[in-house]
C-alpha cells in the first residue's frame, strides 16, 4: 500500500491509497472495525468476483447496474431501501466499489440515510480513479435535469487499485482519458500538449502516472474551492457542451468522451468569439478527435442539444454559462446569448466532425 496523496476537506483530510491489486484492497476493507456495507457494480461484482469473495462473504453487497437512470432521484428510495435491508445503521460504513455512477450513489447516500454515514470508495473506471473519486461530490439526476442535486461528503478514504482497469473496453479507458486530457488542458497548454504525446492507451506505467498527475492537478482546485462557489467553476471544461451531447444522444456516448468532444466544440465557439486563437483551436482538435473515436461521428439533434444546454444547472438566467479556454489558453467562466449564430457554430462542428469520419 502506498498513501499517494491526502486531501483536504471540510470533514478533516482523507487519503488516496493505491493498492497493487484488487485483493490487496479488499484485504485492507475487512480491516476495519466496523461493519462494512457494500454498494457494488453489479458487473464489477461479476468480473472480479473471485478477488472481491471474502469481502461478500463478510458483507452481502447491494449490487446496482450502472446506468444514468439508476442514479435518478427517483431510483434513491430503492437504493436506500436496498442497504437497509442489509442492516445498515449509522455507524456502518459504506463501500463503493464502482466507477462514477456508484460513486454518485453511494455519497449521496452516504450523505443522507441517517443524516450521514461514513463512507469508503474504491474507484474501479479509469474516469472514477483519474478524477471523480477526488472532490466530495454526488451528482444525481431529477428527471432529464442531469446531475441537478447532490450533496458535499467526501470520502473517509479512496483505494485506488489500478488492476481494476484490466477489465475495462477501450472506450471506458478513452472516457477516462478525456478527463485526463481537460484536467491537463486547465494546468496549460504545456501540460496539455504534454499528456497528448503519450500512449495513454497502449502503455500502462504512462496511463498510471497520468492518473496521478491528473489527480494532484484537480487537487488544486477542490482544496482551493471545495464548494464549487469560484475557482472550481473551471473543471466543467467541456461539460456543458458533454452534458447536452450525453442527453441529446440518449447517452449513447460515455460521459469522458461527450466531454472531449465538449472541449473541442467549447474551442470553436471560443474561436468563433475571437478569444482562442484557431491555431490553439486546430492544435487541440485532432488530439481529441482521435480520443472520441467513431463517437465524433454520432449524429446530434440540434434541437435536443440546445433544449439539453439549456437545462444546465449552471446557466443564469436566461444566459449558458460556458467555461472556454481564453486567448491564453486560460479556462474562464463566460456567459453566452443563445443565437444564432452559436447555433450555427454548433451546427457547422457536428457537421464537419461527421464529414471527416
Ligand atoms: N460526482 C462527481 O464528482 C463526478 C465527476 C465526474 C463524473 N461523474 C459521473 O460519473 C458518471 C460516469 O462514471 P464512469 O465513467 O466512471 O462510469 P460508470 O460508473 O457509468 O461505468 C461505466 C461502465 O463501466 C462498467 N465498469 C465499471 N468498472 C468496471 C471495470 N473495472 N471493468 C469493467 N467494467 C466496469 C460499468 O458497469 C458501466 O457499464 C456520470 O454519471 C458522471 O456524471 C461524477
Amino acid at each position: 500500500m502506498t498513501v499517494r496523496m491526502t486531501i483536504r476537506s471540510h470533514r478533516g483530510d482523507y487519503a488516496v491509497v493505491e493498492d497493487p491489486s484488487v485483493a490487496a484492497a479488499v484485504e485492507r476493507l475487512l480491516a476495519l472495525p466496523e461493519r462494512l456495507v457494500p454498494i457494488v457494480d453489479e458487473r464489477v461484482a461479476r468480473l472480479h468476483a473471485p478477488s472481491l469473495a471474502p469481502l461478500f462473504e463478510r458483507a452481502a453487497p447491494h449490487l446496482i447496474e450502472a446506468t444514468e437512470d439508476n442514479k435518478g432521484l427517483a431510483r434513491m428510495e430503492d437504493h436506500a431501501l436496498g442497504v437497509m435491508r442489509l442492516g445498515a445503521r449509522r455507524d456502518h460504513v459504506l463501500v463503493a466499489i464502482g466507477g462514477g455512477i456508484l460513486q454518485d450513489i453511494a455519497c449521496f447516500l452516504a450523505s443522507t440515510l441517517f443524516r450521514g454515514m461514513a463512507w469508503e470508495l474504491v474507484p474501479t473506471t479509469l474516469l472514477a480513479q483519474a478524477d471523480s473519486a477526488i472532490g466530495s461530490k454526488s451528482s444525481i439526476n431529477v428527471g432529464r435535469y442531469k446531475n441537478l442535486m447532490g450533496t458535499f461528503l467526501p470520502p473517509r478514504r479512496i483505494l485506488v487499485a489500478p488492476a481494476f482497469l484490466d477489465t475495462l473496453d477501450e472506450d471506458a479507458l478513452r472516457s477516462g482519458i478525456g478527463e485526463i486530457l481537460k484536467v491537463h488542458a486547465l494546468a496549460g497548454p504545456a501540460a496539455f500538449d504534454e499528456v497528448a504525446g503519450l500512449d495513454l492507451l497502449g502503455d500502462r506505467a504512462a496511463l498510471t502516472g497520468a492518473i496521478w498527475r491528473a489527480l494532484s492537478i484537480k487537487q488544486r482546485y477542490i482544496e482551493e474551492d471545495e464548494f464549487d462557489r469560484g475557482p472550481r467553476n473551471v473543471l466543467n471544461y467541456g461539460h456543458s457542451f458533454g452534458h447536452a451531447l450525453e442527453s441529446a444522444t440518449d447517452f449513447a456516448v460515455p460521459h469522458g468522451i461527450a466531454v472531449t468532444l465538449g472541449m473541442d466544440l467549447a474551442n470553436h465557439v471560443s474561436a468563433a468569439r475571437g478569444d482562442l486563437s484557431a491555431g490553439r483551436r486546430d492544435r487541440m482538435r485532432p488530439i481529441l478527435l482521435a480520443n472520441a473515436g467513431r463517437f465524433a461521428a454520432t449524429p446530434v439533434p440540434l434541437d435536443r442539444f440546445f433544449a439539453a444546454l439549456g437545462r444546465d444547472k449552471k446557466n443564469e438566467g436566461a444566459r449558458f454559462a460556458f467555461i472556454l479556454l481564453d486567448a491564453h489558453g486560460a479556462a474562464r467562466k463566460v456567459l453566452v446569448d443563445d443565437t444564432p449564430a452559436l447555433r450555427a457554430t454548433c451546427e457547422a462542428y457536428f457537421a464537419a466532425n461527421r464529414a471527416a469520419s
